[in-house]
């Protein structure tokens, strides 16, 4: 992947308050501990970047911070409430792309901005979701059903699903893993576009270094079993010093691959201890 036009368009979030407050979060299914003391934020306009080894306890994250799974300790707050349940204030897309593949792509793209927009009539929510279905380059496809689209395309209409409701909240879970190595390129751009537009506050969770170096301003790299914030970095910091970025870039990479790698010798170590 090249690291030229590394250096997104984004304002700085760094005085931004805490939209995202997650404090002490410790997370099991039935006995086990998947999530010990989980603590992080995330500012708004912000994005953050998530790795970890497989089975790390990221998507659980995520479904913690949607308001899908409940903690069974921790302080988990966005926009300085409490995530109770799930509701339209957060968005998510899924590297499965989730459509309803009996609805049409506008009606996919529409179904959120009923729910979040009431306030506008049926005309105007239709707008909305043309208008998204537009930016990501699907306009002609709106009638079309979801089986009738490339993976790429399904997803793009995912994307426009997720930006359409103007979350305050993104989540993004390997949104482009199931992608060939073109369409995940060709989605970034997009995300990316998007995100910059937008302003958007957005968590992803990745396995692709070179997706969370160039889209990030932070990356938090998830230590496993149980799940743990083993380091926080200022990729945009660090990606400001265009010329350094430049020169260092295979370092800061080198330094995200050794951590996984260890992570991943480490979950296989784990794994034949529980065969043995
Ligand atoms: N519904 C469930 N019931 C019981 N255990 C689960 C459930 N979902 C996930 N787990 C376990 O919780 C741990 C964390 O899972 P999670 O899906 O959050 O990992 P992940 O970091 O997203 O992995 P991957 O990178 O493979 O997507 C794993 O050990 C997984 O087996
Ligand atoms: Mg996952």
């Amino acid at each position: 992947m090249s690291t030229a036009g590394i250096t997104a368009s984004r304002a700085t979030a760094d005085g931004a308050p805490p939209l995202v407050e997650v404090e002490d979060v410790t997370f099991f299914y039935g006995e086990s501990l998947i999530l010990q003391n989980i603590s992080c934020s995330v500012r708004e306009g912000e994005f953050v970047s998530i790795i970890g080894a497989s089975g790390c306890g990221k998507s659980t994250l995520l479904q913690i911070l949607d308001g899908a799974l409940q903690p069974a300790a921790g302080r988990v707050e966005v926009g300085g409430k409490p995530v109770a349940a799930r509701n339209a204030e957060r968005a998510m897309v899924f590297q499965s792309f989730a459509l309803f593949p009996w609805r049409t792509v506008l009606d996919n793209v529409r179904l959120g901005v009923d729910y979040r927009r009431r306030d506008l009539s049926r005309k105007q929510r239709n707008e909305v979701a043309r208008d998204y279905l537009n930016r990501v380059g699907l306009s002609k496809a709106e009638k079309s059903y979801p089986y009738q689209l490339s993976g790429g395309m399904q997803q793009r209409v995912g994307l426009a699903r997720a930006f359409a409701v103007q979350p305050t909240l993104l989540l993004m879970d390997e949104p482009f893993g199931a992608l060939d190595a073109q369409n995940a390129e060709l989605l970034r751009e997009d995300v990316r576009a998007l995100v910059a537009q937008e302003q958007r506050s957005v968590v992803l969770v990745t396995h692709n270094l070179d997706e969370a170096l160039q889209l990030s301003d932070r990356i938090l790299l998830l230590r496993a079993a149980p799940g743990r914030v083993e380091d926080d970095i200022n990729v945009r910091e660090l990606r400001d010093d265009a010329e350094n970025w430049r020169i260092d870039y295979s370092r800061h990479r080198d330094r995200l691959w050794d951590f996984l790698r260890q992570e991943v010798a480490a979950a296989q170590g784990r794994s034949l201890e529980d065969r043995s």
